[in-house]
């Protein structure tokens, strides 16, 4: 198809004319953050979808996203501007697998990490994200077994913070495990006064060399207040820019992939383009859709995780 010259005044337009509301993760690719109404983490990016008065909802981010967007907005059309922008961490956790590992631990508490299919969310009692994981298992009464999925590295993560022992399905994010601790104790050895900074969904051989670990917002604003004047980020590199803008007097150094022919930018999510962002506003499509009966089951724990975070 035909693309216009100024994608960017064009999508300004479109945005007018469909009122809509365009809403980005971190990891989109630069061109798509900066034509963003709102950047942020999986909980802003929520708390956006929850309150947003705009008729449709473009999510420049992944499926599970749009689809969290989608179950709190079922009258609006929410755009995902390629379907295919999955997740490895939300695969790792079938519905059918989940479903028997639930029945085996039937007196546990499930509390899920935002990153998991609908169909997942409908089986849990609790969302949670990386920014809130921690505050949500410390709300629970402490005789309470729980199951932590999909992710078992914030799962370990939020096991080592609150010192609760929980049962944790065995998924994990392809990205943040592509991280080596060889290359980064290299690294280190390279930038010595740098600070490490990492997101959770990294293995704890990286995290034990972190200075901080938090959510992707979190690491944004720790960048904007450290003292430090460079900084290794070990998360999705898409970051990056935004630390940029927050602190251009910083220097950010993307912590490198065990296989340097590899890359550690989210292949999901690096599927959205600024054309495609455009094409989807254009057709009105791709849509999110959902059965309701999934919508209304998976929209009860995120709602709990959205009045326990507040
Ligand atoms: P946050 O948005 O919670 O920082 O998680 C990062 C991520 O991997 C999203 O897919
Ligand atoms: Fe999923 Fe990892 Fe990509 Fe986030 S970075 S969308 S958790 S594969």
């Amino acid at each position: 198809p035909l693309l216009p010259t100024d994608l960017v005044g064009a999508i300004a337009t479109l945005k007018r004319d469909l009122n809509a509301v365009i809403l980005a993760h971190y990891y989109q690719d630069p061109d798509i953050q900066d034509v963003a109404d709102f950047l942020g983490d999986s909980l802003g990016l929520s708390r956006q979808a929850a309150q947003t008065d705009a008729d449709v909802i473009v999510f420049a981010g992944v499926h599970f996203m749009a689809e969290t967007a989608k179950i709190l907005n079922p009258d609006k059309l929410v755009l995902l501007p390629d379907l295919d922008a999955g997740c490895s961490l939300a695969d790792s956790c079938p519905p059918s697998e989940f479903a028997k590992f639930r029945e085996k631990h039937p007196d546990h508490l499930v509390i899920s990490y935002i990153n998991c299919t609908a169909d997942i969310k409908a089986m849990s009692d609790i969302i949670c994200t990386s920014a809130n994981a921690v505050k949500i298992v410390q709300q629970i009464p402490q005789d309470q077994p729980i199951i932590f999925a999909p992710d078992r590295n914030l799962g370990r993560y939020v096991m080592q913070q609150t010192g609760r022992d929980m049962v944790l399905w065995q998924g994990s994010c392809m990205v943040h495990e592509t991280f080596s601790e060889k290359k980064m104790v290299q690294l280190k050895i390279q930038h010595p006064t740098a600070e490490v900074i990492a997101h959770p969904e990294c293995e704890e051989a990286i995290l034990r060399h972190a200075d901080y670990i938090g959510s992707t917002t979190a690491l944004l604003k720790y960048c904007q207040h450290s003292a430090s004047q460079s900084i290794i980020v070990v998360t999705e590199p898409g970051i990056i820019h935004q630390m940029e803008k927050a602190a251009p007097d910083k220097q950010f150094i993307p912590a490198p992939p065990l296989n340097t022919c590899a890359c550690n930018e989210c292949p999901h999510m690096r599927l959205n383009t600024l054309e495609k962002l455009y094409l989807a506003m254009k057709n009105r499509e791709p849509e999110i859709t959902l059965p309701e009966s999934t919508r209304l089951a998976a929209l009860r724990p995120i709602q709990r995780m959205l009045d326990m975070s507040r």
